[in-house]
C-alpha cells in the first residue's frame, strides 16, 4: 500500500478506541501501555448506507415486523427472555472446547428460518460430523467456511438468511486492513460491519467469541458494548454440566441462566437443576455446608466444601474454586478479627461441588460457616441450609428471594434454615422447615457448634 492511501492510528487493545498519537495511558479507559500502532486505509471502505430517518413512537410500538426467533431450546429461549428479536446481535463467549459451536448449531437447527452458519474455524466435514452427532436435518441451514468479511457479505446477499452465525469473530477478517485476524483492529472492524449489516437488513446474528484466561471475550471490550446481548457458556472441563449466563441484554432480563449437560448428542437441557450441585451423600463431614443461590429466577443448591489445615511452609495458601478470592479474604478477616479464629497460620482450601461459580453475597454465611466447621472439626447438621450476606462487623445482612429459596428447600427435603434476622421478620410462613433468624455470625456459630 502506498503511503498516501493509509493512515496511522493508535488503537487501545482494552477499549478499542483510537487516537492520532501515542499515549502511555489510554485517554479513554485509563489502561497503561495498551496503545498499539494500527494502519488503516484512508479511503472510506464501507459502502455508504443512507442516513436513517426518524419514526413516530406509535409506529415503533405497533410495528408489525418485529419478529422474534425461537431456538426451540427451552433453556435458551427462556434465558434470552423469550427468544431472539429480529435485527439483534448476540455475542456468545466461552473457553475453547466448552461447546459454543455445538450450542450455536443446535440454535441454528431449532430456528424455523433460513440460517447462514459461517464457520471460519472448521471445514465442512468437521461441521458435518457435529451435525451428525446432534442429529439435525434442517433444510434451512446453509454453511460456509468463508472467513473474509467481503465474502460473508456476498453470501448474505445471495442466501438471504434471516439469521447468521459467525464462528468465530476472532477468525474472520476485513481484507483492506493489514492487521491479522483476531487483532483488536480486525475484531472492531468486523464487529462494526456485521452490526451494520444486521441492522440495515434486519437480520439477527450470533457472534461466537473466544475468551481469554481472565475470562473475558478476547478483543476490545467495545464489542460487548456494541452488541445487544452478551452471554457466556461456562463449565468445568471435568464435568458435563454447562451454564449459559446472560450478562447483558437490551431486550430482556440479565443474570438469567440456562443449565445444560453435554451428552454424546449435543447439549441437553437439565429439567430440574436445583439439586445438581449437591453430592448424592452430601453429609455431615466437617467443612461442608449447603446454600441455595438464586441464579436468574430460580434457586440452585450448592454444596460448599472447606478444608483448613496448618500451614507448614511460608505464607499460608488460599486456594479457592467457585468463589471470589477477595470475598474469601474478607470472610477470613471477619473470622480472625470478630470471632477470634487464627487464620494467619492456616491453609484454606475452598471448593464448590462441580466447581460451579457462586456470585451472590447471600452465600457468605455458608462459606464462612464451612471454614469454621473445618477449623473446629465439627460438622454442620445434615439437612441445614445457611443464608445471609456477611458484613465487615460480622453482622448478617438481608438477602433477596428468601421465600423462594426456602420453598424450594422444603421440596428437596431440607429441614432447617438459618436466615438473616432482618429478613425473617418480613417472611411469610413456609411449611415444613424450621427457620432460625440470626443477626450475626457469632449467633450462628453459637447455634450450630
Ligand atoms: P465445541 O462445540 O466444538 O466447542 P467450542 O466451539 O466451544 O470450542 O464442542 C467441544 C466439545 O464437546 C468436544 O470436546 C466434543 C464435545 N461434544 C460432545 O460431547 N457431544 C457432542 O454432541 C458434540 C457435538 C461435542
Ligand atoms: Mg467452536
Amino acid at each position: 500500500m502506498t503511503k498516501t492511501s493509509t493512515t496511522t492510528d493508535f488503537l487501545c487493545s482494552q477499549c478499542g478506541n483510537d487516537f492520532p498519537k501515542w499515549h502511555g495511558k489510554c485517554p479513554a479507559c485509563g489502561e497503561w501501555g495498551s496503545l498499539k500502532e494500527f494502519t488503516a486505509p484512508k479511503k472510506k471502505r464501507r459502502v455508504s448506507v443512507p442516513y436513517r430517518k426518524s419514526t413516530p413512537l406509535s409506529e415503533v410500538l405497533y410495528k408489525k415486523d418485529s419478529k422474534q426467533f425461537h431456538s426451540n431450546i427451552r433453556e435458551v429461549d427462556r434465558t434470552l427472555g423469550g427468544g431472539i428479536l429480529s435485527g439483534s446481535v448476540i455475542l456468545l463467549g466461552g473457553s475453547p472446547g466448552i461447546g459454543k459451536s455445538t450450542l450455536a448449531l443446535q440454535i441454528a437447527s431449532g430456528i424455523n428460518s433460513k440460517v447462514l452458519y459461517v464457520s471460519a474455524e472448521e471445514n465442512e466435514e468437521q461441521i458435518f460430523l457435529r451435525v451428525e452427532r446432534i442429529g439435525t436435518d434442517s433444510d434451512k441451514l446453509v454453511l460456509t467456511n468463508e472467513n473474509r468479511l467481503g465474502g460473508i457479505a456476498e453470501q448474505v446477499g445471495l442466501v438471504k438468511p434471516e439469521f447468521i452465525i459467525i464462528d468465530s469473530i476472532q477468525t474472520i477478517y476485513e481484507e483492506s486492513l493489514d492487521s491479522l485476524p483476531g487483532s483488536v483492529g480486525q475484531i472492531r472492524e468486523c464487529g462494526q460491519q456485521i452490526l451494520e449489516l444486521c441492522k440495515t437488513r434486519n437480520i439477527s446474528s450470533l457472534l461466537i467469541g473466544h475468551v481469554t484466561k481472565e475470562g473475558v471475550i478476547a478483543g476490545p471490550r467495545m464489542l460487548e458494548h456494541m452488541v445487544d446481548t452478551v452471554m457466556y457458556l461456562e463449565g468445568e472441563s471435568n464435568y458435563d454440566y454447562r451454564i449459559l449466563r446472560v450478562v447483558k441484554n437490551r431486550f430482556g432480563p440479565t443474570h438469567e441462566v440456562g443449565i445444560f449437560e453435554m451428552t454424546s448428542t449435543g447439549l441437553s437441557e437439565v429439567e430440574n437443576p436445583s439439586a445438581m450441585f449437591l453430592e448424592d451423600d452430601y453429609s455431615a463431614v466437617p467443612g461442608s455446608t449447603v446454600v441455595p443461590v438464586v441464579e436468574g429466577s430460580r434457586p440452585i443448591f450448592v454444596e460448599v466444601q472447606s478444608l483448613v489445615t496448618n500451614a507448614n511452609y511460608g505464607s499460608p495458601q488460599r486456594n479457592v474454586t467457585g468463589f471470589d478470592s477477595r470475598r474469601l479474604n474478607m470472610l477470613l478477616a471477619v473470622l480472625e478479627k470478630r470471632l477470634g479464629f487464627t487464620m494467619g497460620t492456616r491453609d484454606v482450601f475452598i471448593n464448590t461441588v462441580g466447581g460451579v461459580r457462586i456470585i451472590e453475597p447471600a452465600a457468605d454465611l455458608a462459606v464462612i460457616t464451612s471454614i469454621a466447621s473445618s477449623h473446629k472439626d465439627i460438622p454442620v447438621q445434615r439437612g441445614t441450609i445457611l443464608l445471609g450476606e456477611v458484613g465487615l462487623g460480622g453482622e448478617i445482612r438481608k438477602i433477596p428471594h428468601l421465600e423462594k429459596r426456602l420453598t424450594e428447600a422444603t421440596q428437596l427435603g431440607f429441614l432447617e434454615a438459618v436466615v438473616p434476622e432482618a429478613s425473617k421478620s418480613s417472611l411469610r410462613k413456609v411449611k415444613g422447615i424450621k427457620i432460625s433468624g440470626a443477626a450475626s455470625v457469632k449467633d450462628v456459630f453459637e447455634m450450630i457448634f
